[in-house]
């Protein structure tokens, strides 16, 4: 397995995976937008061409976001979650940032299990954020 960044023959695999993952699940266009966008950087972790699972994070001089994380239905429980998550902390080390942010559903256990055990707390709640639902709002202090 190795991880590096997406490239443009990723996209249909990754739509893939984003539509078994989610109940809005982004679009190719968005993830082509974020392609394009100097601020975003999404990893994919590949297998012999099998994309397994990505991540997209946002990273500007004041915020590093990650936006979003999934891993193939069939791939789940192995890793790679927690391969994606510990890239996105070498690269936040990497441009000097001192924190990760993220939001996940109160309902999305497994998520919510991932981030802690890799060191992110909870800072608070943003009311129905994803309109059904609110938004636990983590952050990693790579300074911990
Ligand atoms: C969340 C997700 C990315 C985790 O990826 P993964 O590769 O399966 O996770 P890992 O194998 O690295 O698991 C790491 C830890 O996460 C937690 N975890 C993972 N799956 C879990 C599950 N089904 N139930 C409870 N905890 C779970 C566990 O604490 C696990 O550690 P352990 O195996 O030592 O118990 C994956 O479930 C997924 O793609 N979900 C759909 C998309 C999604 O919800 N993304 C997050 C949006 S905020």
């Amino acid at each position: 397995m190795i991880l590096r960044d997406l490239n443009l023959d990723d996209l249909d695999q990754i739509c893939e995976i984003e539509n078994q993952s989610f109940s809005n699940p982004w679009s190719k266009e968005m993830f082509l937008g974020s392609f394009l966008s100097p601020n975003y950087r999404t990893i994919v972790s590949e297998e012999n061409g099998e994309i397994l699972g990505y991540m997209s994070i946002i990273a500007t001089k004041d915020i590093f976001e990650i936006i979003n994380i999934a891993v193939k239905k069939e791939r789940r429980n192995l890793k790679i979650g927690t391969t994606l998550i510990l890239k996105a902390k070498e690269i936040c080390k990497n441009v000097n940032a001192s924190q990760i942010y993220l939001e996940v559903r109160p309902s999305n256990t497994p998520a919510i299990n991932l981030y802690k055990k890799q060191g992110f707390k909870v800072d608070g709640i943003r009311p129905k954020y994803y309109g059904d639902e609110d938004a636990i709002l983590m952050s990693y202090d790579s300074e911990d």
